[in-house]
This record gives C-alpha cells, structure tokens and sequence, in this order.
C-alpha cells in the first residue's frame, strides 16, 4: 500500500502537468480564416506592391510574391482578398482574412488595433507632381496648391502634417484610391500627390511625360509590416520566423531585385 500511494500521485501529476501543457499549446495554436490558408486581406491597387497584371488578369507585385512565399513556407496556399484601404484594419478585426499584406507603414496608431509583423520594407512619402511643373521643388511649394492623397495613408498625414505644423496653406483632396489620386494630378485636377516612394518612381518611370518625383527632407522614413490580429499571436511569430528566414537565406533580395533590381 505504501508503495502504491506515491506511483498513483505521480501519475496524478504527470496527467495534470499533460493537460496544463495541451492547454497551452492550444492557447499557442495558429489561428486561420480556413483551414489550409494564409488569407491575406490587400487594396490591391498598387503598384509595385500589389496590383493586378493587365494581360493574365492576375494579381501580381512585392508584396504578393512576397506573402506567396511566406505562405508556402508555412505549408499554406495564399488567398488574397482584395479590399478597399478604407475598411482594410476593421476587415482584419472581422476576421475576414488572417493578415494584412498591403505596403501598410507601422505607425502607432494603427499599432493600437494590430500587431505589425517585424519591417519588412523602408519607405518614405514623396512629391508627385506633373512633369511639366518646374514650380514644385519642395514643401514649401506646396502653399496655394491643392494636393491629391489617397485616404487614410500616411501619405495624407504627411499632407495634414504640413499644414498643422509647417503651416503650410494647402488643400488636399482625398481618394479612395491611389489609381484616382494619381489620375487627378495628370489631368491637372491636383498639383500634386504625396504618395510612398516606389509608388511615385513607378509612376514616373513608366509615363515621364506625365509625372515627375520631388523628394524632400520633410519626410520620415517609413517601414512596412504585415499586421495580424491581437489575438493571434502564434501567428505573428511564425511570421517573423519565416521573414527571418527568407531574409537571411536570399529569398527576400530575390524578391527584392525582381521588383526594384534597376
Ligand atoms: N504606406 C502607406 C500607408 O500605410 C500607403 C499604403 C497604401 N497601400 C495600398 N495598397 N493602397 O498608409
């Protein structure tokens, strides 16, 4: 009898020390919209970070190729589900997709609703103006000038920025979309954009009789994270630990260079 009595506590603990442990793996367990995906929610209107390819009809960029891997290394298929910029952190919150891949900058407030994944991509806002204004050549210039944003972007905090703090007197016209804030200054609707940077190059590469970019000082660097919902923090770390990975491995300068090699 006396032997019995220690073998039956141990056996107590070893049950009870199983199921503390199931619990928190459960607790740790990735959470998915469904089941065998990586859903990512995406304004899929910009390019070169995520657009659709005119001729296969097929959303195509940085950040698609980019999430793509991710999620095969995570033993997933992509789904991107493509939302308007306006509704894209309340659609996370819904839990219409898992993540939010879409250039978002990591700005605190936004760090209130979600956590951002470590930066994957440095930016800052530029000038987009048309290419036959020689007057832009800075902020300052802005003043009397109506400048086109899309809604809701750091792009048009910066815009708001400048006329609070550099009281800069100018007027800014927000879009739903970049498409239709790029649209206004070539038809001379705004004088300019302020819009991230690899966006505005693009633009300018493409059509340089249509635009022109002007950099300025005025502007803070900007980094790019994937968010994901607080509650799912397993998630968030098994981000990291791939971007890490494909970071150091040289999939990410692949990347990289496919869209920004020149
Ligand atoms: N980086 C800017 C921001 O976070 C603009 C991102 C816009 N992204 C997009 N797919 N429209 O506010």
């Amino acid at each position: 009898m006396k032997k019995i009595v220690p073998v039956v506590v141990i056996l107590a603990a070893v049950l009870f020390l199983g199921c503390a442990q199931q619990a928190t793996k459960e607790e740790q367990k990735i959470k998915l919209v469904e089941e065998g995906y990586l859903t990512v929610g995406s304004d899929i209107a910009y390019p070169p970070f995520e657009y659709t390819d005119e001729k296969t009809g097929e959303y195509t960029g940085f950040d698609i190729d980019l999430m793509t891997e991710i999620a095969n290394r995570m033993g997933l298929k992509v789904k991107f589900v493509n939302t308007a910029w306006d509704g894209i952190i309340p659609g996370l919150l819904a839990h219409k997709y898992d993540v939010i891949c879409s250039a978002m900058t990591i700005t605190e407030e936004r760090a209130k609703q979600v956590d951002f994944s470590d930066p994957y991509f440095e930016a800052k806002q530029v000038i987009l103006t048309r290419a036959d204004n020689t007057e832009i050549q800075d902020v300052d210039d802005l003043n009397g000038r109506v400048v086109a944003v899309q809604q809701g972007t750091t792009g048009d905090f910066a815009a708001q920025r400048l006329v609070d703090e550099k009281g800069i007197q100018l007027e800014i016209k927000r879009f739903e979309g970049t498409p239709e804030a790029l649209m206004a200054v070539q038809k001379g609707d705004a004088d300019a954009a302020i819009i991230d940077n690899f966006v505005a190059y693009i633009a300018a590469k493409e059509n340089p009789d249509i635009y022109r970019v002007v950099e300025s000082d005025e502007f803070a660097p900007e980094y790019y994270g994937i968010a994901v919902n607080k509650d799912n923090p397993a998630l968030l770390e098994k981000i990291n630990e791939v971007l890490k990975e494909i970071k150091e491995d040289g999939t990410y300068d692949k990347i990289y260079n496919k869209w920004f090699g020149e």
